[in-house]
């Protein structure tokens, strides 16, 4: 926790007004110089009378401002040492570096590139939390001990020996024809086995397809609010993107359109089952218009289709990929959704050549994927029961999203706006006033509660005046106390 030594005067850039009390005004100027990041969590701000004397203002008014943002969890006191901002703040510690902004850090004898991105761990805590995630599968259901047998069949085999060798950088054989068999017949894809690359979960696919696709200084159209997690490997490959808007059928086509008129655009990257963060499907009008584009402008549609199984309606929608003129289409999917997150099995579907040259890319930082946790789902999809844990899961999933909307309906209808997702396993809620959903999430924090912090979600890493509900590992009683304490938030989180 560094002492900072600034200009508070600058920092805070007060113009006090009539408006509002002024330390009301102090408080809200720290309150926004968190957000912005500038007021990191853990440092430390000055006692009252040295900040007071620095901005020229009465020590009791700060006195006033600092006990708000206690109370509220933006700041905390810690005995004997002073004011700090809260470590709790669901903020990231040190500000994202900007696009293409220089990013060198150095030890005594080298220096290195410093990477501040990534998916943030959990929030470590010893309270019991309700855990409203991303929309994760509920591991619980997981089907372990067909995998457990699997494993243990594959062991005894007399050819168990095969495995431990190098392999394939592709994956194994006996997966790629599973899963090939199980696009064709699922999901209207007709992708052979040379081309499909298995990877460690789709994050891999999207890091070597960013890779191979785009080269520094490219233009990529991603959706906004988006998947964090994707733009992030855009900009490691150097990327320029072009953040497009979205309406309730995912990304919006128009803007996108009016993009390609002035740009070259290499790639565009959509979600279009479940768009994430928003959940809405995009139908097959949309679907037509994008391809459309695609062809008449030559870029590449990277179609990451991260939770195909889970939709409720009579059927999934087929993807982007399986059209006619799908021409330009690289098709991603995992099974982190579909058997559990940690079975890190993803895969990237596309042109031969592709496939080819993104394989040749994964072996220089991986040499080969997992041969016996691959056979062993493998094996699994042979005997169906692959199939079989998904349609269970998507008839528990189903009760708990009617579990989840009864409990939305009965506390939330007042303040927010939100559908019955068709798929994925959360909801998108849109608060009807404004409300500050950091210092809501802070809150909530404090109260047991965990929600996602939705600046991850936006390209210019504001807040959203939304919440994603994940829903699907919640018992009903959960449902109902998290999101009780929800609404209880919003009034002190100025609602
Ligand atoms: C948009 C999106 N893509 C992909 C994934 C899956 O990532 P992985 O297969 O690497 O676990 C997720 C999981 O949360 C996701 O939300």
């Amino acid at each position: 926790m560094g002492q900072m030594l600034r200009p508070w005067k600058t920092i805070l850039n007060l113009e006090i007004g009539a408006d509002k009390a002024v330390f009301q005004q102090i408080a809200d100027g720290l309150i926004a110089e968190i957000i912005k990041g500038r007021l990191k969590p853990g440092m430390s701000l000055p006692g009252s009378r040295i900040l007071a004397e620095d901005i020229g203002l009465n020590r009791k008014t700060v006195v006033l401002a600092y006990e708000q943002l206690i109370a509220e969890g933006w700041l905390e006191t810690v005995y004997k040492k002073g004011t700090f901002v809260s470590e709790k703040l669901p903020i990231q510690k040190t500000r994202r570096k900007q696009r293409n902004e220089e990013s060198i850090s150095s030890v005594k004898n080298f220096s290195f590139t410093a990477y501040n991105e990534g998916i943030p761990a959990n929030i470590p805590t010893d309270v019991p939390l309700i855990v409203f995630n991303d929309g994760l599968p509920d591991v619980k259901l997981a089907p372990l001990d067909e995998l457990a047998r699997a494993y243990k069949r594959i062991f005894q085999q007399k050819a168990r020996w095969r495995m431990l060798g190098y392999a394939n950088e592709r994956g194994e054989e006996r997966l790629r024809i599973a899963l090939s068999m199980m696009l064709s017949m699922d999901r209207a894809l007709n992708f052979n086995v040379n081309q499909i690359c298995i990877t460690r979960g789709s994050q891999m696919a999207l890091y070597l397809t960013a890779q191979v696709l785009v080269k520094p200084g490219d233009f990529v159209a991603i959706e906004n609010p988006g998947y964090r997690p994707a733009f992030d490997v855009f900009k490691h490959a150097g990327a320029i993107m072009l953040p497009v808007g979205l309406d309730e059928q995912g990304i919006d086509v128009k803007q996108l359109e009016e993009l390609c008129k002035s740009q070259a655009i290499k790639a565009v990257y959509v979600t279009p089952h479940h768009q994430f963060p928003t959940t809405v499907s995009m139908k097959v009008d949309r679907r037509l218009q994008l391809l459309n584009l695609s062809n008449q402008y030559g870029f590449a549609i990277i179609e990451d289709d991260y939770d195909h199984d889970y939709h409720f309606g009579s059927r999934s929608l087929q993807p982007l990929a399986s059209y006619a003129n799908a021409h330009n289409v690289i098709y991603i999917s995992s099974l982190s959704k579909l058997i559990a997150p940690a079975v890190r099995v993803g895969y990237v579907a596309g042109p031969e050549s592709f496939i080819d040259s993104l394989a040749a890319l994964r072996m220089t930082i991986d040499r080969q994927g997992d041969p016996v946790m691959e056979h062993a789902v493998a094996e699994l999809m042979e005997e169906g029961l692959v199939n079989k844990h998904a349609k269970k899961a998507l008839g528990i999933y189903r009760e708990r999203r009617a579990m989840m909307v009864k409990y939305l309906d009965l506390y939330m209808k007042e303040v927010a706006d939100y559908e019955l997702p068709e798929g994925g396993l959360a909801f998108w809620l849109v608060f009807k006033k404004p409300v500050n959903t950091i210092q809501l999430a802070a809150q909530l924090l404090n109260n047991g509660v965990q929600v996602i912090s939705t600046e991850r979600f936006s390209f210019d890493e504001q807040p959203l005046n939304a919440l994603r509900l994940g829903y699907a590992s919640l018992e009903a009683t959960e449902m109902e106390r998290g999101l009780r304490l929800i609404v209880a938030s919003l009034i002190p989180a100025r609602y």
